[in-house]
């Protein structure tokens, strides 16, 4: 989790605060989206082992860092070719180093940029991240503190080192696909998984993260998890939809990068609905993002003085137990709209949501 250098990547990702609660609010608009997720109990494969850590408990934006976690927690402390210290939990680094010699041996060097972070960790980069880009940006970046995987000791970001060069920087690592590649292949031999796969945005609530991998202590379920391509949560039964049918649309005004950029903000969002299952999203058209819409997101908030905007509609279905959503139970939603907005060069936040004014 790098800071210094994200600005390259950030061109077209959000620079300001996005959901304005109760202001605007369409009809049937969920309340709380936004807000710091409810703690749920850990989800789990298997009851926690005898007083040690269960090193399939679930940490993501929906389900907290359980309770007595850091009584549990055993770490062992390293230095990383950078000189920063770095705080492992004790298995996942045995197993890291024997990925790292493995993977040596292909001539792929890794190094560890960040393990256990606690709270007020979490808490800094987070407050780093929201004042750099904003609101949105950092909300699928970074982890709510308290509900990040960091704090388990068990979720490791790599970098990478090329050519004796240390690759640091986020966006610098991911220009490097095929090296990615030939580390994800080697992970689940040492029971780890890579956790924030490309596509599964809605799921996760997290941009595509090659570098953030996590030890599961189990090669077996680690190769299940691989072969079957699935996330943390589908395998542990906490997402219980199918593949939802994602369509960034073609456009004249917005190349299929800044669409696909918009879709992954929404789906940030999305997850943090926990329950709720994504059915589809599709762009609503050009012909959704006119003058009067436009005036419409800068009513709703002036500080994001909008130069664009465009529409998406989603379908999805709520859960029999909608805890403080403000949805139905176990309903269908359908063309349920979400409405961002962008001002010249800054990215997508999202303005609003819900069954709005066309
Ligand atoms: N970057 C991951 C989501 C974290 O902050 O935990
Ligand atoms: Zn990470």
């Amino acid at each position: 989790m790098r800071i210094k250098g994200f600005v390259g990547v950030l061109l077209c990702l959000c620079m300001m605060a996005a959901v304005l609660s109760g202001c605007g609010k369409p009809a049937n608009q969920a309340d709380g989206a936004t807000e710091a997720p409810k703690a749920t109990e850990a989800a789990t494969a298997d009851e926690a082992k005898g007083d040690g850590i269960d090193y399939m408990a679930l940490v993501n934006k929906t389900h907290m860092l359980p309770d007595d976690w850091e009584d549990k927690l055993e770490t062992v402390h390293m230095t990383n070719s950078v000189g920063d210290d770095v705080e492992v939990e004790k298995k996942a680094y045995d197993a890291y180093l024997l990925l790292k010699a493995e993977l040596e041996k292909e001539g792929v060097f890794v190094d560890l940029d960040s393990a256990r972070r606690s709270v007020a960790d979490q808490q800094r980069i987070m407050d780093d991240f929201t004042e750099k880009y904003g609101k949105d940006y950092a909300l699928k970046t970074v982890a709510t503190p308290g509900y990040s995987e960091h704090h388990t000791g068990l979720a490791l970001d790599l970098y990478l080192i090329i050519d004796g060069k240390d690759v640091v920087e986020n966006e610098d690592m991911i220009q490097y696909p095929e090296i990615w590649a030939k580390i994800h292949e080697k992970l689940a031999d040492y029971g780890f998984i890579l956790r924030y796969l490309e596509g599964r945005e809605y799921i996760t609530g997290y941009g595509y993260e090659p570098w953030h991998i996590r030890y599961i202590d189990n090669a077996e379920i680690a190769k299940e998890i691989t072969a079957k391509d699935i996330t943390f949560e589908e395998y542990l039964g906490a997402y219980q939809g199918g593949k939802a049918e994602i369509d960034c649309g073609t456009s004249a005004i917005y190349t299929e990068e800044e669409l696909k950029d918009a879709v992954i903000q929404v789906e940030c969002k999305f997850a943090f609905w926990n329950g709720c299952e994504l059915k589809s999203i599709r762009y609503a058209g050009d012909e959704a993002s006119t003058d009067k819409e436009l005036e419409r997101m800068n009513a709703i908030n002036p500080d994001g003085k909008y130069t664009q905007m465009v529409k998406f509609f989603m379908d999805f279905h709520t859960p029999k137990d909608t805890g403080d959503m403000t949805f139905n139970p176990d309903s269908d939603y359908n063309d349920y709209g979400w409405w961002l907005a962008r001002k010249d060069n800054g990215g997508w936040e999202v303005v609003t949501f819900g069954y709005g004014e066309e």
